[in-house]
């Protein structure tokens, strides 16, 4: 069992964000991604379309074995609350690592929160801080349209379009003085050198899929899940839409080729509940 890979799952590319930051920590875990890329972005779905698509996407995961779920996603982690009684191996989302972290990083108690619409509305890493501390200070804004720059490569500090969009959705907080900021889609970290620039790198960005991986790292020990294999472990990438986009992102993202890591899967077909 503690041979099997640990299970990450995101809407897209984010979660990647998640898988660097596992590598590093345990290089001799095997890891298998699956990206829904052919039904990104899950953050503008209702409930009930986001809680099937999480039920389908885990399904996968075990189907292939995992010891462990993941998911990378701060929309399934805030929207599909209950995946976690129904899943047969431990599980964490990201919302409870991210907001500890945060809770623990700010000085002034007033935090912002940056996620997909239904994470925000869904109030989950607020209520996760306030839950902490009452005495916090906590301001949300959704960012949609930077899970589609992602997903589309637009994510250099650089490009005016990327800048024009931070400003726009990160005005707003920038006012409230924050001095802490969650990126609670894992989709963000990939862009924040351009949120960071715009807040003129006084605010501590908090990054979604880091602290997840801090944190599985806890419950594999929890769990006495880690691998002892000496050899160096594998990834495998699956996502749901074509290989090529994935394989560009994914390369620019996580510093090397992926090239035949990453597989095709139709997860409509297999897996319809
Ligand atoms: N990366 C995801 C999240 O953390 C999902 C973005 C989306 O699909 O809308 O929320």
């Amino acid at each position: 069992m503690t041979e099997n890979a640990i299970g990450i799952f995101d809407s897209g590319l984010g979660g990647l964000t998640a898988v660097k930051e596992l590598v590093k920590l345990l290089p001799n875990e095997n890891v298998i991604y699956f990206g829904d890329t052919a039904r990104v972005p899950y953050g503008n779905r209702s409930k009930r379309t986001i809680i099937r698509y999480a039920e389908q996407d885990a399904d996968f995961l075990l189907s292939r074995g995992v010891k462990m779920i993941i998911a990378a996603c701060g929309t399934v982690s805030s929207v599909a609350v209950n995946l976690k009684d129904e899943l047969p191996v431990p599980f964490t989302g990201v919302v409870a690592p991210t907001a500890y972290a945060a809770a623990h990083a700010t000085k002034s108690g007033r935090i912002g929160v940056i996620g997909t619409s239904a994470t925000v509305n869904s109030g989950s890493y607020k209520n996760e801080l306030l839950r902490l501390d009452s005495s916090f200070s906590v301001f949300q804004q959704d960012c949609p349209l930077f899970v589609s720059l992602v997903e589309n490569s637009f994510i250099s500090a650089d490009d005016d379009i990327v800048k024009m969009v931070v400003e726009r959705y990160l005005k707003g907080l920038k006012e409230q003085n924050i001095d802490t900021l969650i990126l609670g889609c894992t989709h963000f970290p990939i862009i924040a050198q351009a949120i960071s620039n715009y807040l003129e790198g006084r605010v501590t960005l908090i990054d979604s899929g880091k602290e997840t991986a801090l944190y599985a790292v806890k419950l594999l020990e929890k769990h006495k899940l880690f691998n002892r294999s000496e050899q160096p472990g594998s990834c495998r990438y699956y996502v749901s839409d074509t290989v090529e986009d994935f394989r560009r992102t994914a390369e620019i993202f996580l510093g090397k080729n992926v090239g035949n890591e990453v597989s095709h899967i139709n997860l409509e077909h297999a897996f319809v509940h």
